[in-house]
């Protein structure tokens, strides 16, 4: 039976054949027998794999963002039988949970520890230098902004931590207890977009040392007026910090080059963005290079949205918007995106 959005149902390692559905994305989490560990929901499976067009005439793939490995299965699951697949994430836990889940396409998969800034470097080390398609899925995973010591979430109490990589030198606590008010508040404006960044900076300076993610949320809650929004007041704080932590928009920089380089002809970088910065960077990154001499083009110009089923049983999905950048086939095919 065909899928409800065209793509047709491919074997999954280890189970029967199955369209895709909120379970096989992985939506329940399991810890033992061998069964996958993942919580996290992959967004916007099918519009990804259709962007990849990862089929059965197979192809290498790379996952930047391999997190538990969701969007990953389904790219080897989709192009079975010889498909391959370079995962990277800069999260040791993350790639532990992905070479579970991932374990049954066997010698299809590769996994390595690093930066996807740095995707053309490990790619040949990996004995690659072209793929047919790239995944970039931004931001941080279910696992990881519901764990309270890796210090992402706004809702448990952890350590003022932040990092992907725990080996990285720069933590949030460093950036909450050691930077100037004017240093805090132009983060908080330019990787935040928070309209009282310059009140919340004060309050920080005055409440020092802050040790925990819950005393921070505590303190910009108590620090901004009543906003009727749904989303939690200091949400902007907590982007601004990892965004800053992560070095997040100068890698998107460096990785939109670099998977762009690695492209075959007729091959394809997805990136899926959660907010408005990250989302008018990809854009505007792409736009450049779909207008540069080099040989690159829009499939569509404007973002690949969730469907309203997925964004009401995924609520992660609501903010994530779909890019995809092409390189062309040859020079003269290039042409303006309807
Ligand atoms: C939204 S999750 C990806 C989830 C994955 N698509 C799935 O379906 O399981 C994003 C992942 O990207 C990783 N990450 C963030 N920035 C990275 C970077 N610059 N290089 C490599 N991995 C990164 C995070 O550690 C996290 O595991």
């Amino acid at each position: 039976m065909a899928s409800p959005l065209g793509l047709a149902p491919r074997r999954r390692c280890g189970s029967s054949r199955k369209a895709l559905g909120p379970k096989s994305l992985g939506g329940s989490p399991s810890s033992s027998g061998g069964k996958p560990v993942q919580a996290h929901i992959p967004v916007m499976a099918e519009q990804v794999i259709r962007a990849l067009n990862a089929g059965p005439e197979g192809g290498v793939f790379l996952d930047g963002t391999v997190g538990s490995g969701g969007h990953a299965r389904l790219i080897l699951e989709h192009s079975s039988p010889e498909g391959r697949l370079i995962g990277i994430d800069r999260d040791p836990d993350a790639l532990d949970r992905a070479r579970k889940n991932l374990s049954c396409f066997g010698d299809r998969v590769v996994l390595r520890r690093g930066n996807y800034a740095d995707l053309g470097r490990i790619l040949g080390e990996v004995g690659f230098f072209w793929v047919k398609g790239v995944l970039l899925d931004l931001g941080a995973s279910y696992e990881q902004l519901t764990s309270a010591p890796r210090g992402f979430s706004l809702k448990g109490c952890g350590p003022l931590d932040m990092r992907f990589d725990p080996e990285s030198p720069l933590t949030a606590h460093q950036i909450v207890n050691f930077w100037s008010e004017v240093e805090l508040r132009d983060l908080f404006r330019s990787k935040g977009e928070e309209p009282y960044a310059g009140r919340i900076a004060r309050a920080i300076v005055r409440a020092r040392p802050i040790q925990t993610t819950q005393q921070l949320a505590e303190l910009v809650v108590r620090t901004v007026p009543a906003r009727r929004t749904r989303i939690h007041p200091a949400t902007r704080v907590f982007q601004a910090l990892r965004m800053e932590v992560n070095q997040e928009l100068s890698n998107i920089r460096r990785g939109v080059e670099a998977a762009a380089q690695c492209l075959e002809p007729g091959g394809r970088l997805c990136v899926i963005t959660y907010h408005s910065l990250e989302d008018r960077l990809v854009k505007s990154l792409m736009r450049e290079k779909a207008a540069s001499k080099e040989c690159f083009g829009l499939p569509a110009r404007k973002p690949i949205l969730p469907s309203p089923e997925e964004v009401a049983q995924n609520p992660r999905a609501r903010s994530a918007k779909l890019r995809v950048l092409e390189r062309l086939m040859q020079p003269e095919s290039k042409s303006q995106p309807p």
